[in-house]
């Protein structure tokens, strides 16, 4: 082929390649722009969802002159991250009080609550006899934060990942914990993590002091194949939404 037609291929070619290209741009760009879409239309849902929920209990305690303040905001943090809330509503009392009474209110030293949320779980606790001000509690949801503050002034708050307690609490404890109960939505994380949680719990309490957690699961949230801890188990809570079941954990060597 002479070359003068070999470069008018050529260049046909690329003409032709490069006029795909703009063409699967553009249509690349219409579909960025339908998903963009979606999201908003999605998010504007959610949003709508979550507002109407809140008008209707705010009906709901203006007929009943009830306040239902903290099932409101659990309801809109449920909304806005399911999977890290776990939960719709906070603990029921029967509850609360179950989780409360596997720690003594006689002992020494700070008293850990992982994921108090609204605070039904550190109310049981104060209501057993724990001096709040030796609550330290771990909670990384904004509005759950402003809440406690203002609820139990004399408890150390920690606004910040539970799952970092180590680094979290190493320095800020002066003495190791009495307790450390957890309302952490445990079982959606990965056994690798629950594991580190709980070792690290045991490091900063004393040797032999309860871990309590609470779970709406059948299953335990930490298998006792693990090994390395005692583990007792309450009745299941029937009396809350969902029932609930109550599990402790003591160190009984080196885990
Ligand atoms: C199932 S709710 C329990 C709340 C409360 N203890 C109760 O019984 O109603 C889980 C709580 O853990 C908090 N949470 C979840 N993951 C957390 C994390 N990694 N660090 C700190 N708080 C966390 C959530 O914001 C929420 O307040």
């Amino acid at each position: 082929m002479p070359l003068a037609t070999l470069q008018k291929f050529e260049q046909k070619i690329e003409q032709k390649i490069e006029r795909q290209i703009r063409l699967l741009e553009a249509r690349k760009h219409i579909i960025e722009r339908k998903i963009e879409r979606q999201f908003r239309l999605f998010e504007q849902k959610r949003e709508d969802i979550g507002k109407r929920i809140e008008e209707q209990v705010r009906q709901f305690e203006l007929k009943k002159g009830i306040r239902l303040d903290d099932e409101v905001r659990f309801i809109r943090s449920w909304f806005e991250r399911p999977l890290t809330i776990g939960a719709v509503t906070p603990s029921g009392k029967v509850l609360a009080r179950t989780m409360a009474r596997y720690v003594d209110p006689n002992s020494t030293g700070p008293v850990v609550e992982l994921g108090p949320g609204t605070g039904p779980v550190t109310e049981a606790l104060v209501n057993a006899g724990v001096d709040p001000a030796r609550l330290v509690l771990v909670e990384f949801n904004p509005t759950f934060c402003r809440i406690l503050r203002s609820r139990y002034p004399d408890a150390t708050l920690v606004q910040g990942d539970a799952y970092s307690m180590r680094r979290l609490l190493e320095s800020l404890l002066l003495q190791p914990a009495a307790a450390v109960v957890s309302g952490l939505p445990l079982v959606t994380k990965p056994i690798r993590m629950r594991w580190r949680l709980i070792r690290d719990a045991f490091d900063l309490m004393v040797p032999g002091a309860p871990f309590v957690q609470f779970t709406y699961s059948v299953a335990a949230p930490l298998p006792k194949r693990l090994g390395g801890f005692s583990v007792e188990a309450s009745e299941r809570i029937w009396m809350n939404l969902p029932p609930a079941r109550v599990w402790v954990y003591r160190r009984t060597e080196n885990a």
